[in-house]
């Protein structure tokens, strides 16, 4: 039971009972398993006089609902309180996780999988579920994970994020950092397109750990398919054009820019307002013949969003991507210099296990009089690494420099 396992992982634990929990196991036995009188009911007078519902959920460092129904996850979704434990779910600032349990057709379901990425942009963690066969003979995912598994996924995720808060120093608290993030699309009809392999994830990562050192965090997001950072604000752009007039209209108040994304040197010089149509040979009727050197494209170059701001009156600190396939350090430190940027983080993207679209990277940190490789690992941590590195030498400047705060 998960009980016992997260106190034998040296857990204090406070049981809540739901309606329907009860049907499966007996609040005597969760109460001889955790130590603790087991709660069910809002309005108990008893239990409230001894520890009130509010200071319950001020308790807890962290909130598990193993197993979670679909109809908690609807109600937890939708922020409807009718029991104890949604009640708990609204009143808490602790960490919440989820280990759904239900047939897999529930789990698949539209309704559910809609309620799933509602709680999980609000900052809920999902525990599996696994997948495999179901008490009611159904194949599929909506298995409840094994006890063991819960526990040491809860101390993995408790401790990732002690991890993220802790490490990043010096704080960025009070400071405002702008990052971009992602691929530009470049239209060449109403279907088609020009884009890169960028996922975003490199972007998204920095903007969580920035958000974790105490920025305000604004993220300017190409189409990508990832949800936004808790508390992170993000304004969606297609193109390298939006993408430039996103951040120009917002670089008066950011403190620190950091350009991630892989924006599109060239777009097609004109948009075709209708699908551009496939000619054959020689053509028929109203189609003309098929120009044999192919169908030819304009491209026009794109502004440089990051010389751009580099260049801005009210310059911040900027912090720049290079993504290279060959003399990476070289063209890395010439790119800086070109761009005038602060510092340069370069990855190899010739080598398909880090960079564009994987869950790892790895990057040499460059700035005017120092540099800095750090190893292959995942983005998050990464992360955690480059936000610190970039607060120290934006620390740094701030001391030895007019480097102005951002106005309001
Ligand atoms: O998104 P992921 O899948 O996680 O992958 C991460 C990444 C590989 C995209 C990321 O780590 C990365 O390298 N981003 C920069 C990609 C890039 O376009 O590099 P570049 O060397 O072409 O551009 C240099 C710098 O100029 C970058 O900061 C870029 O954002 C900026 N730039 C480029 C062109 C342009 N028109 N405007 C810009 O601001």
């Amino acid at each position: 039971m998960t009980v016992r396992a997260l106190r034998q992982a040296g857990a204090e634990v406070q049981v809540v009972l739901t309606a329907s929990a009860s049907q499966f196991v007996t609040a005597t036995s969760l109460q001889a398993v955790s130590g603790n009188p087991v709660r069910s009911d809002l309005w108990d007078p008893a239990a409230e006089a001894s520890m009130g519902h509010i200071e319950l959920a001020r308790w807890a460092d962290a909130v598990l609902i193993a197993p979670a129904t679909a109809n908690t996850m609807a109600l937890l979704a939708t922020g409807q309180a009718p029991d104890l434990l949604t009640t708990l779910y609204l009143a808490t600032d602790a960490p919440v996780f989820i280990a759904p349990a239900m047939n897999q057709a529930m789990w698949l379901h539209p309704a559910t999988q809609r309620n799933r990425q509602q709680l999980q942009q609000d900052g809920v963690e999902f525990f599996g579920p696994g997948a495999g066969e179901q008490a009611c003979g159904d194949i599929g995912p909506g298995r409840m994970l094994e006890p063991a598994e819960l526990a040491e996924a809860l101390q993995t995720a408790l401790a990732t994020a002690t991890q993220r808060t802790t490490s990043v120093s010096p704080s960025l608290a009070g400071k405002r950092v702008m990052i971009t993030a992602g691929p530009t699309q470049e239209a060449i009809d109403p279907v088609r397109y020009i884009s890169n392999h960028s996922s975003g994830k490199q972007g998204y990562a920095l903007a969580a750990a920035a958000k974790a050192a105490g920025a305000t965090v604004t993220l300017v997001s190409g189409p990508v398919a990832l949800d936004c950072p808790q508390g992170v604000e993000r304004i969606a752009v297609t193109s390298a054009a939006e993408m430039h007039q996103a951040v120009q209209q917002r670089v008066a108040q950011t403190d620190i820019f950091i350009g991630v994304a892989a924006v599109a040197d060239y777009r097609p010089a004109d948009v075709a307002t209708q699908k551009i149509k496939k000619v054959d040979g020689a053509g028929q009727g109203d189609k003309p013949a098929r120009d044999p050197s192919g169908l030819q494209l304009n491209l026009v170059e794109n502004p440089d969003i990051i010389a751009a701001v580099a260049k801005s009156p009210t310059r911040p600190f900027v912090v720049g991507f290079a993504a290279e396939t060959h003399n990476t350090l070289g063209f890395a430190r010439d790119k800086r210099v070109r761009k005038q940027l602060d510092m340069i983080l370069v990855n190899d993207v010739s080598d398909k296990s880090i960079g564009f679209g994987s869950d790892s990277n790895a990057i040499t940190v460059i700035w005017a009089d120092g540099e800095l490789a750090l190893p292959s690992q995942p983005k998050d941590l990464l992360a955690i690494e480059l936000i610190t590195q970039i607060a120290e030498r934006y620390a740094a400047e701030l001391a030895t420099t007019n480097l102005q705060p951002a106005v309001n």
